[in-house]
């Protein structure tokens, strides 16, 4: 994707991926990045407008969208994810509030420039969103849910110059996996591998090569299950 001198706006910008996707958009050489976000956030350079951006606040939806005259690009990155076993609703409602509904609402909202740019929304979804995890199914059917609510929009934009991308990001090294020992990208690897282009998410997750997290997951895991075989043979 070319971000050179382009309008982009990130939500949940602050940390994590959303701040190296800032970093990368700079890189990049984007015209200006709005970056979303819930509580007061400074950059020291210029090109940076902080917005305030509750995915969940119609209110805040609204204002950002006044505030920014034109956008090119739109990313939903924006999200949460709850340990829980489905035991409570409201959990759940959580996880689809944020990840599903804060991504469509804000995309709907931003349309009309998106319209006008022939622009592109790009949503950070997760390879939970084709294979769910035990220890967060909420945010699984959350993500399940963008991803089909990803191509919805995708197909129904399709005639009216908007692209519409989902990318199926693997474990990343963030304050959202902090608790949790397994293989994980940096966030600075995925935000430069996302901004040189969207994959076709089904693709991406067949071929195992979706990101760094992934390839570095699923090389641990077939390590493990060859030293199985291994094992096995001697016996
Ligand atoms: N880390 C992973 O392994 C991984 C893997 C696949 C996909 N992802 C996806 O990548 C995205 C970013 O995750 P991350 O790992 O960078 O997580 P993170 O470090 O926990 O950051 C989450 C970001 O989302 C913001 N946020 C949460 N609720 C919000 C709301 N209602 N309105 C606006 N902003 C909100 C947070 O803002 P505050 O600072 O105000 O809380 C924070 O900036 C998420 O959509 C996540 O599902 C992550």
């Amino acid at each position: 994707m070319n971000i050179e001198n382009k309008t982009v706006l990130i939500t949940g910008a602050n940390r994590g991926i959303g701040r190296a996707l800032v970093e990368e958009a700079l890189k990049r050489g984007a015209k200006r990045v709005y970056a979303g976000t819930r509580s007061p956030f400074q950059h020291s350079d210029k090109r940076v407008n902080p917005l305030t951006l509750d995915v969940t606040n119609a209110e805040h939806i609204q204002r950002a969208v006044s505030e920014i005259g034109t956008l090119d690009i739109l990313i939903n990155n924006a999200g949460i994810a709850m340990y829980d076993d489905l035991s409570k609703p409201d959990v759940i409602e959580q996880h689809l509030a944020v990840n599903m509904f804060g991504s469509l609402n804000v995309t709907r909202a931003f349309l009309p420039l998106l319209k006008r740019s022939k622009g592109a929304v790009v949503n950070n979804l997760s390879t939970s969103a084709l294979a769910p995890l035990p220890i967060i199914p909420a945010y699984s059917i959350s993500k399940a849910a963008t991803l089909s609510m990803t191509l919805s929009l995708r197909a129904l934009l399709a005639g009216q110059r908007v692209t519409v991308h989902a990318i199926l990001t693997g474990p990343v090294d963030t304050d959202m996996t902090r608790s949790v020992d397994f293989p994980k990208a940096s966030p600075e690897s995925v935000a430069q591998r996302r901004s040189q282009g969207a994959r076709t998410p089904v693709r991406s997750f067949r071929t195992g090569e979706c990101c760094e997290g992934c390839v570095t997951s699923s090389r641990t895991i077939n390590e493990k299950k060859s030293k199985r075989k291994e094992r096995l043979v001697i016996k």
